[in-house]
């Protein structure tokens, strides 16, 4: 910020132009594309991608997203997450830009001039610009915008050693706000960061009836003491697309004997506490260990069979299924 004592003067666009790539000289990120539809194209620096300060997304957070994973060249399950994507732009009320097809199109489109070939694709719609009221400008036309990233990327000792986790003090989201992949990530954002405040890796929701929730961008399961993988039920955390796929898989470990069984279904967090292994389930973080809740090991305070298993499923998935869409780079 300018000091007190500077004039504040208006800006010419060279001069706003040159401000945002010194931002980003200075702030180094690992963005290769983005799509806006106001922008009506694709941008490869990181100083072009920018979007009008009185969207609706930005002020209000009246937007919805969605990220999928770009492995060895190839985009992974988008149909699912376009499913989730199109149901909470439905609940958001929120007006689509165009198709399904034009937006997958749109996507994988942008990841081909991104070049990436591992990464995350991050897609949002938006109510648009118009106004700072609370409902949409009459009139606005919706923003569709697609970034091209790294993904996020979490420490090797996450898979090695396994998490450390605590039960946030900050309340679940409404079951509404919580299966809506809104960009209202303020009780998330919150968690994780009272976490790493207390030196630890990541939040655990509990819903109000005292059943188990969901962690910051991931999804919670747990493994009996009898060998059931247990999932909270989809009504009041989001609906991951990894747990959805991942509770597909892990029938396969019956047959191993590292499973008896698969449910979904409340999870009381006593219950939970007395598990043989506790996992985070997310499209970035794929499988990881918990190791301690609160303080308390869980089990053994060793990363478990079962969540290395999984990872092994989902890293194959994620390389061989028909669940894989072929970038035209
Ligand atoms: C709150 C929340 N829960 C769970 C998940 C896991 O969902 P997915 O497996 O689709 O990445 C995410 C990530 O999108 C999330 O933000």
């Amino acid at each position: 910020m300018p000091a007190t004592n500077t004039t504040l003067r208006t800006l010419s666009a060279d001069e706003v132009l040159a401000s945002l790539k010194d931002l980003r000289a200075r702030q180094p990120v690992q963005y290769s594309a983005f799509y806006s539809s106001q922008l009506g194209g694709i941008v490869t620096d990181p100083a072009l991608m920018v979007l009008p300060f009185d969207d609706h997304m930005v002020h209000r957070g009246h937007g919805i997203f969605d990220t999928a994973a770009i492995v060895n060249g190839r985009i992974y399950d988008l149909e699912a997450h376009l499913d989730r994507f199109l149901g909470s732009a439905e609940r958001s009320r929120l007006t689509l830009p165009g198709s399904r097809a034009e937006m997958r199109n749109i996507i994988i489109r942008t990841t081909a001039v991104s070049g990436r070939r591992e990464g995350a694709i991050r897609y949002w719609l938006s109510s648009g610009p118009g106004s700072l009221e609370l409902s949409p400008a009459a009139g606005a036309t919706p923003g569709f915008f697609v970034m091209v990233f790294a993904g996020l990327s979490y420490p090797d000792r996450w898979y090695t050693e396994g998490l450390r986790v605590m039960t946030t003090t900050y309340p679940i989201k409404p079951p509404l706000y919580a299966v809506t992949k809104a960009t209202n990530y303020l009780p998330n954002v919150l968690m994780q960061m009272e976490a790493k405040a207390a030196g630890l890796d990541n939040g655990v929701f509990m819903d109000p009836a005292g059943n188990v929730g969901e962690s910051s961008n991931m999804n919670l399961a747990f493994v009996t003491s009898d060998g059931v993988l247990r999932h909270p039920k989809f009504e009041h955390v989001l609906a991951g697309c990894t747990s959805l796929r991942l509770l597909e898989l892990a029938p396969a470990l019956i047959g191993r004997g590292l499973l008896t069984g698969v449910e979904v279904c409340d999870i009381p967090v006593d219950d939970a506490r007395g598990a043989r292994e506790m996992l985070l389930l997310g499209s970035s973080v794929k499988v990881a260990p918990v190791v301690e809740w609160d303080g308390r090991p869980i089990d053994d305070g060793l990363p478990g069979p079962v969540a290395r298993a999984l990872l092994q499923l989902l890293d194959n998935d994620m390389r061989t299924s028909d669940r894989l869409i072929d970038v035209p780079y």
